[in-house]
């Protein structure tokens, strides 16, 4: 059992590599950037890690080619803010990085393809809570990359017979990512990581931010089921556990570390992201169903794991 995980050093990646690796798995892991020593220590010989460009369509056909993993879970990509702020990058990474990855699994007979798609690709006003059926308007370039993502992973199944299956994540919330990343999200894994490390942080957006997301460990988790589960009866699910309003994060890490260092400093493009999200609510029926997944962390339990997983080092 081999799998293959594109953007594999970032944050999602590695947790999910170790998932794999504690289930059996051999991983193939790429990613443009390597991932960072601690990472790599940890993984030793068991991780195979090659650095390469998901644009390059000639490294990554020959990398499926000659490495026969199925399933292919694809991470590599640019996030929300990052898209907003160079979308023709975002085009060419996240677009076209499926459409390769999508061919490459198709011409060498991989049978299932993974993504990680976002609740960006909904639009505003809708019922709540949002089902996977509801219609998609995203409002950013994040989340049409992503919409076009999905529809072609869905033609490749009417057209090709492949097994493409795609998880819309809200935020996720963990300890150890990086602002590289362009996510507006950070915020909901700074909060509690730059306290924990005794580091005094700008919150990028403003106290009355509310914000759906879900913990590492469940993402990572709920990934790991769509990629592994024999029948996915849906193609696309849903994965969230709630939301934070981010003036009460602020004073839950405050009970815990008082002496916590926060100023708002709110940033026009992370608002112009975030803002849209506040009465929204995530149906995660489907996965609960389907998958067996539901969510172990609610939002005091995810400050908590953060501090106490930073604080071990
Ligand atoms: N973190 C979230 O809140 C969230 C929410 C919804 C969906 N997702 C999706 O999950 C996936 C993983 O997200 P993450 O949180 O780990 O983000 P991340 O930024 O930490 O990881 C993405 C990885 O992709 C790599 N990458 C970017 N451009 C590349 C390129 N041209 N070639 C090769 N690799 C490239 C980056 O180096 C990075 O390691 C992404 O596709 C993201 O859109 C994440």
């Amino acid at each position: 059992m081999a799998v293959f995980i594109t953007g594999g050093a970032g944050f999602i990646g590695p947790a999910l590599a170790n998932e794999f690796l504690a289930a059996g798995y051999d991983v193939l892991a790429f990613d443009r950037y390597p991932p960072n020593d601690k990472i790599l220590r940890a993984w030793g010989d068991r991780v195979h890690f090659v650095q390469g460009d998901i644009r390059d369509r000639d490294l990554v056909r020959s990398l499926i080619k000659e490495s026969g993993t199925d399933p292919v879970v694809h991470l590599a990509g640019i996030l929300t803010a990052g898209c907003d702020r160079d979308p023709d990058l975002a085009l060419a990474v996240n677009v076209m990085g499926m459409r390769t990855v999508l061919e490459g699994a198709r011409e060498f007979g991989m049978r299932r393809v993974v993504m990680a798609s976002t609740i960006g690709v909904y639009g505003q006003n809708l019922p709540q809570p949002i089902k996977e059926s509801w219609p998609t308007e995203p409002d950013g370039w994040y989340g049409v990359t992503k919409l076009m993502s999905e529809q072609m992973g869905l033609l490749y199944v009417r057209r090709h017979g492949l097994d493409f299956r795609a998880v819309r994540f809200a935020a996720v919330t963990g300890p150890g990512r990086t602002a590289g990343s362009g996510s507006a999200s950070l915020f909901t894994s700074f909060i509690p990581e730059m306290a924990a490390k005794g580091l005094p942080y700008e919150i990028e957006v403003e106290p009355d931010v509310i914000y759906p997301v879900v913990y590492i460990k469940d993402a990572v988790n709920a990934l790991f089921r769509l990629a592994t589960v024999e029948q996915a009866p849906r193609r696309i699910y849903n994965i969230g556990s709630g939301r934070i309003v981010t003036s009460e994060m602020v004073a839950a890490v405050k009970a815990r570390l008082p002496e916590a260092q926060f100023t708002y400093k709110p940033d026009p493009v992370i608002m112009s992201v975030v803002r849209g999200y506040r009465d929204w609510e995530i149906d995660c029926t489907a996965a609960a169903e389907d998958l067996g997944w539901r969510p172990a962390y609610s939002a005091e339990q995810m400050v908590d794991d953060i501090i106490t997983t930073v604080r071990q080092g």
